[in-house]
């Protein structure tokens, strides 16, 4: 495994800027713990999210909706400590942000605060824009996310591409307008068709980052179990395998546990023998007790 390098500095807010400015594409990756992140920072990866699919990966519950905000906060806090460079997003959880604008603001603060988190993302276009304009002006940078919004499902009827049709990909654009105009410093499209990707993307001045929305956005960002064969539950048509370490894994406990059976683990190289003297003192020791006890 490549060394990270120490001089690699910490991807800010305005890295996102310069990076829009000048093309180059922006690499973003999920990760929920300590381990994860250090792994993905050490790979140099630019971004990581703290997303709410975290409810499914690692909960190991239906969809993301009944996310809390005190285990969103609990993972953040593992990630941050372990991602240094990459710039730290925590995904606000389905009703921390909606009631109104002084329980949002109190949320994404705590992202901040409690979780040593950059910046918060939430879900939803145009109808969230005073939502994101109040988290901004308390001073805290908000990314958008439109398309499919899984927080959502069951108002889009399933985990389906959006903005197939000329009306529904032109609203996608509007509400991308809007959060752009609201102060957010990146947004999210997810699930929707290569050209309107790109025609948005092309469009505004903040990045926007594709999930399923093909190769014409500012970045990419994919699920850390996804992308390593750790998660088969669902697995959507975008998601590329980059390695089987869901199957390695598998392998190599299926080969501990053989050799447990077998004996044959631990062997010499991993045990620690006492030394003759002191077993030999231990053997005369027993041989005293027995003597006694006669
Ligand atoms: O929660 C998440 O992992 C996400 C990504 C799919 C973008 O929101």
């Amino acid at each position: 495994m490549s060394k990270p390098n120490p001089s690699e500095r910490k991807f800010t807010i305005r890295t996102w800027r310069s990076r829009k400015k000048r093309g180059e594409p922006i690499t973003m990756m999920t990760a929920y713990d300590y381990t994860s992140a250090r792994l993905v920072d050490r790979a140099g990866i630019n971004v990581i999210l703290v997303g709410d699919s975290l409810n499914m990966v690692m909960l190991g519950r239906e969809g993301t909706a009944s996310l809390t905000m005190d285990e969103a906060i609990h993972h953040c806090k593992a990630v941050a400590r372990g991602a240094k460079r990459p710039f730290l997003i925590g995904d606000m959880p389905f009703m921390s942000y909606e009631v109104n604008q002084s329980e949002a603001i109190r949320n994404a603060g705590r992202f901040i605060k409690e979780g040593g988190m950059d910046a918060i993302k939430l879900e939803g276009g145009a109808a969230r824009a005073e939502t994101v304009r109040a988290i901004v002006n308390a001073g805290i940078p908000v990314m958008g996310h439109i398309g499919l919004t899984p927080q959502s499902i069951s108002m889009l009827g399933g985990f389906r591409v959006q903005g197939r049709t000329a009306r529904t990909a032109y609203r996608i654009l509007q509400d991308a307008k809007a959060l752009q105009e609201a102060g957010c410093f990146a947004i999210i499209l997810e699930s929707v068709p290569t050209q309107v990707a790109q025609l948005i993307s092309e469009e505004l001045t903040i990045p926007a980052i594709g999930i399923g929305a093909g190769a014409g956005c500012d970045g990419q960002v994919l699920v850390f179990h996804d992308m390593l064969g750790m998660f088969d539950e669902i697995q959507p048509k975008f998601v590329k395998e980059y390695a089987p370490i869901g199957r390695l894994i598998v392998d190599a406990l299926q080969a501990y546990q053989s050799e447990v059976k077998e004996r044959a683990f631990p062997t010499a190289e991993h045990a620690t023998d006492m030394s003759e003297k002191a077993w030999g003192e231990l053997q005369a020791m027993l041989s005293q007790n027995r003597k006694e006890q006669v």
